[in-house]
């Protein structure tokens, strides 16, 4: 028998297989109770190549081989992918009931990595570490992993509905409705929470649409543990790192002094918050240039009702609790604090969102422009009432012929940019003020 011996623990970027007879381990040194969570650095830190999957034995993980995967997906068909992010393709794939006792049938997604440098190597392991031990209604599961030769997967259960980027953006469908908005913020707000209350508190670092992923009734799961961290301990206030992220998410002192706290996913969340109130990407160069940077453009408008109006998504056609986005907005700008200290904690988030998914959906918004034509003037001339009738007609009137229009210009955007790491980034983010000395890291969203 074999079993795979990891370099990976002090992140060389291969598996060497070996004998079991040669391999024995001399001390397990991580193995995971319920007491304490093994961390990345306990493992980079150790000189002996340890067994990952022995050091994650309890966490139910299953190591799968390469040809394995191959099968489940059927060779990793292009017609399958689910997704791509920053470092590879995302398949879907079906795992049947024969291929481990005590695996079900299912579907599954197989996360393929370009272990193009060291960084796919680190994000795979620091993935494996985190969602192999973490366990949450809001986090996503987790169910296998691959580390054989050059190759790094990960197998985690499907999502039906994909990403909340994928809902939100995509072009000619159905918009998600007030409510659903409302129950995602919450749930994604709630794995957030978890992972910032744990006993060894998690910071997560990439929050944003395309890591939130929803099963198929909208319960919101954090997906991507890739550049998650172990938070502050003991007396320090936040964890000193290199400033990786994505552009437009990214908090504007992480960025400026590497400095990462709990404090920085919040910002992040508010920054979803706000896109999921209006309908647009954190960053949007096919956007006046003063608009480009949402949380910019948005923020000064979050606290005027009036203003506020002006921002929603038009492809909620109004439908929405007035009072509802006012309270989003109002947690949305708190979030958005420039100063860390003065932004919610992600509980208190949780608390003030858990009412505003049971707001109506189809409260009329105020801002909805009416244009008068003939037969409303006219009824509005015998009965008010029927007016109303009028009113309503030609607010579902405006609404098409919005999103149509709506539609139109979104056929004008650029195709969607493979989400990576790019030294660019620092430049791009120059130009857009949002920039700093060690800004080196950042994904384009
Ligand atoms: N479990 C899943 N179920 C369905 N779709 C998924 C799943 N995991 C990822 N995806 C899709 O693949 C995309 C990229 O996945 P992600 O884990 O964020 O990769 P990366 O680390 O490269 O950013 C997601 O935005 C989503 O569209
Ligand atoms: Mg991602």
């Amino acid at each position: 028998m074999t079993v795979k011996r990891m370099t990976c623990l002090s992140f060389v970027p291969c598996c060497i297989k070996i004998e079991s007879s040669t391999a024995k381990p001399r001390k397990v040194v991580a193995k995971q109770t319920s007491f304490a969570r093994l961390s990345v650095s306990d493992l980079s830190s150790s000189t002996l190549s340890e067994d990952l999957s022995i050091s994650l034995a309890g966490s139910n993980l299953h190591v799968f081989t390469f040809g394995e995967l191959r099968v489940i997906t059927q060779n990793f068909a292009s017609s399958n992918i689910l997704g791509e992010g920053g470092f590879g393709p995302v398949h879907k794939g079906f795992i049947d009931d024969k291929l481990r006792p005590g695996l079900k049938a299912q579907p599954v997604a197989v996360k393929l990595l370009d272990l193009d440098g060291l960084q796919g190597h680190r994000e795979w392991l620091t993935e494996v570490i985190f969602l192999g031990q973490l366990r949450h209604p809001h986090l996503v599961k987790l169910i296998g992993y691959c580390c054989e030769d050059e190759h790094r997967l990960l197998v985690y259960e499907y999502m039906p509905r994909g990403s909340l980027e994928n809902q939100l953006f995509r072009r000619y469908s159905v918009s998600l409705p007030w409510s659903t908005r409302m129950k995602i913020a919450l749930g994604a707000a709630k794995g957030l929470a978890f992972l910032h209350e744990a006993e060894k508190p998690v910071i997560y670092r990439d929050f944003k649409t395309s890591n939130i992923l929803l099963d198929s009734d909208y319960t919101a799961k954090l997906s991507d543990f890739g550049l998650a961290k172990d938070g502050p301990e003991g007396d320090d206030t936040h964890v000193s790192t290199r400033v990786l992220g994505t552009q437009g998410y990214a908090a504007p002192e992480y960025i400026m002094t590497g400095h990462l706290t709990a404090a920085s996913d919040v910002y992040s969340f508010g920054v979803v918050l706000l896109e999921l109130l209006t309908g647009r990407k954190s960053v949007d160069k096919t956007r006046p240039h003063r608009e480009q940077n949402l949380a910019e453009w948005a923020r000064p408008l979050l606290k005027d009702p009036r203003k506020l109006s002006r921002i929603m998504d038009p492809r909620l056609e109004g439908q929405y609790s007035e009072l509802g986005a006012q309270k989003a907005a109002a947690l949305a700008y708190q979030c958005l604090r420039s100063r860390p200290k003065f932004r919610p904690t992600v509980s208190t988030v949780v608390r003030t969102l858990e009412p505003l998914k049971d707001y109506n959906d189809d409260s009329v918004g105020s801002f909805v422009y009416i244009v008068p034509n003939q037969s409303v003037l006219h009824k509005e001339h015998h009965k008010e009432g029927d007016a109303q009738e009028g009113l309503k007609k030609e607010k579902s009137h405006y609404h098409k012929h919005h999103q149509l229009h709506h539609a139109h210009r979104h056929m004008n955007k650029s195709p969607k940019s493979r989400t990576i790491y790019s030294e660019t980034a620092l430049h791009q983010n120059i130009r857009t003020g949002l920039s700093s000395p060690i800004h080196h890291g950042l994904k384009r969203a």
